[in-house]
């Protein structure tokens, strides 16, 4: 089932995320896998990907993204800048679903909006974007409470905290006037003293298969209230991927976030 359909270059299609990306892909009405991107080293390079047996994993990115019609990368922070580059030279749309990225690289990410159609989003999930909205509102209706957030990752997970907390972090500093750059506190170890007034706690939990929980707590003096997320699997980050890069299909340069999609009307499940 690829007649008619656009091409995607997946870059880091061999990872967690890519294969069930691409899974998707191979039933999609409107998106199919073109090129299926992975790094030099990777002991995948040559060999058959499982659901589009017509195509083999490759490392050459220019071409895939030459190629195809539309860029999703779920790699790493190492590659990042070298594969938006590569889109940016293909002059093709591109999703970034990749976290750990640095201030600079993100930075970087919302420049090259000025040269291609770019969506970069920690998370991709309906829910979770909802949720920011809400822990939004919630700081500001709470302006005393203390925002504390928690995440629960599986044990493979590269980056903490994740890009989702820092996300949600944001998004209650930035309700109460502040940035998180300010605000935030990663690390509580050994004689800390009191809480900061103001501070934004952000702690990360490794283990097992969670392919992600994150709660945001507003602790008040006798109550307290908790506003969490839980993806019961990776498929619903790789739905809102795949409909971000239909999103991004024919529109104008600019720098975009799923917010912009969930917005557009276009977040009904494909
Ligand atoms: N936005 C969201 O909704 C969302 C949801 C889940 C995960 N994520 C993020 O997505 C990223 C991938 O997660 P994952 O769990 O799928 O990780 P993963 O299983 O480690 O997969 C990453 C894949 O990318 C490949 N890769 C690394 N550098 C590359 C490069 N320069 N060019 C091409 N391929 C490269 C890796 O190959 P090697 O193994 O050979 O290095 C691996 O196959 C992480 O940053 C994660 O935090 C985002």
């Amino acid at each position: 089932m690829t007649g008619g359909r656009r091409k995607v270059a997946l870059v880091g299609a061999g990872g967690r995320m890519g294969q069930e990306i691409a899974e998707i892909l191979h039933s999609d009405p409107v998106l199919s896998l073109g090129a299926a991107i992975e790094s030099e080293e990777s002991r995948l390079i040559g060999l058959p990907v499982t659901s589009a047996p017509d195509l083999v994993y490759d490392a050459d990115l220019a071409r895939g993204a030459m190629h195809c019609d539309v860029g999703i990368d779920f790699s790493s922070p190492e590659g990042l800048r070298r594969s938006v580059e590569g889109f940016v030279a293909a002059k093709k749309p591109l999703v970034i679903g990749t976290t750990g990225l640095t201030q600079e690289d993100r930075d970087f990410v919302r420049e090259m909006g000025s040269h291609i159609p770019i969506l970069w989003s920690p998370n991709m999930s309906l829910g979770v974007n909802l949720l920011a909205i809400l822990a939004g509102q919630a700081a500001r209706a709470l302006g005393e409470f203390d925002a504390e957030i928690l995440e629960i990752h599986h044990r493979h997970k590269k980056d903490a905290p994740s890009g989702t907390a820092l996300f949600l972090g944001e998004a209650v500093a930035s309700a109460r006037n502040g940035a998180l750059s300010q605000s935030g506190v990663f690390v509580r170890h050994g004689l800390t003293g009191e809480r900061e007034p103001g501070s934004i706690g952000v702690m990360a939990l490794r283990g097992g298969d969670v392919p992600g929980d994150h709660t945001v707590f507003f602790l008040g003096s006798g109550e307290r209230l908790e506003l969490t997320h839980r993806a019961e699997s990776r498929e619903v980050f790789a739905r809102g991927a795949v409909r971000a890069a239909a999103f991004l299909l024919g529109r104008p340069t600019g720098f975009y976030t799923m917010a912009d999609v969930l917005l557009s009307g276009e977040a009904e499940d494909r």
